[in-house]
């Protein structure tokens, strides 16, 4: 499975796509079934390559094994809120609150991957 860990193209394309299918289908004017749905698949995709990485970098990168803990808790956030978004959204329920979490975590879950030891490094 080297394919998926050996460097983090794969998780960072399929984030990239999430997040732009996340905001088409949020600020949509009308439900966009086909799109949360392709949203959906999407999200799997995120947590096997981000799983895939975290399997192969954990141990390997000792000085940072607290921060790889957060930062899949953070990024399960990301997924876990903008699926909060959408479902509120189409059931006409308020959605601010979870705009602004989903927000937070996005940041958090960015700089958590960016400050660790692989891949693009800040
Ligand atoms: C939409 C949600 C997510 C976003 C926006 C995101 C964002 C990022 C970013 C920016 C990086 C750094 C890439 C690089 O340095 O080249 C990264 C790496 C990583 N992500 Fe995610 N991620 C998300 C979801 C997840 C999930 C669900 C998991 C785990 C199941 C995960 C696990 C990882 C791991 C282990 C790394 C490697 C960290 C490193 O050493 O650079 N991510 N992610």
């Amino acid at each position: 499975m080297d394919f998926l860990s050996s460097s983090t193209h794969l998780h960072i394309t399929a984030w990239a796509i999430t997040l732009i299918l996340f905001f088409v289908a949020a600020l949509a004017g009308k439900k966009l079934t086909a799109v949360h749905m392709t949203l959906r698949v999407m999200y799997i995709l995120v947590i096997i390559t981000g799983l895939a990485l975290f399997l192969e970098w954990r141990d390997k990168i000792a000085e940072s094994g607290m921060n790889y803990d957060m930062k899949v808790l953070f990024g399960i956030l990301v997924i876990a809120f903008m699926e909060m978004v959408l479902v509120r959204k189409n059931k006409g329920k308020s959605v601010n609150m979870f705009w602004v979490l989903f927000g937070i975590v996005l940041l958090i879950t960015l700089y958590l991957g960016m400050s660790m030891g692989i891949g693009i490094n800040f």
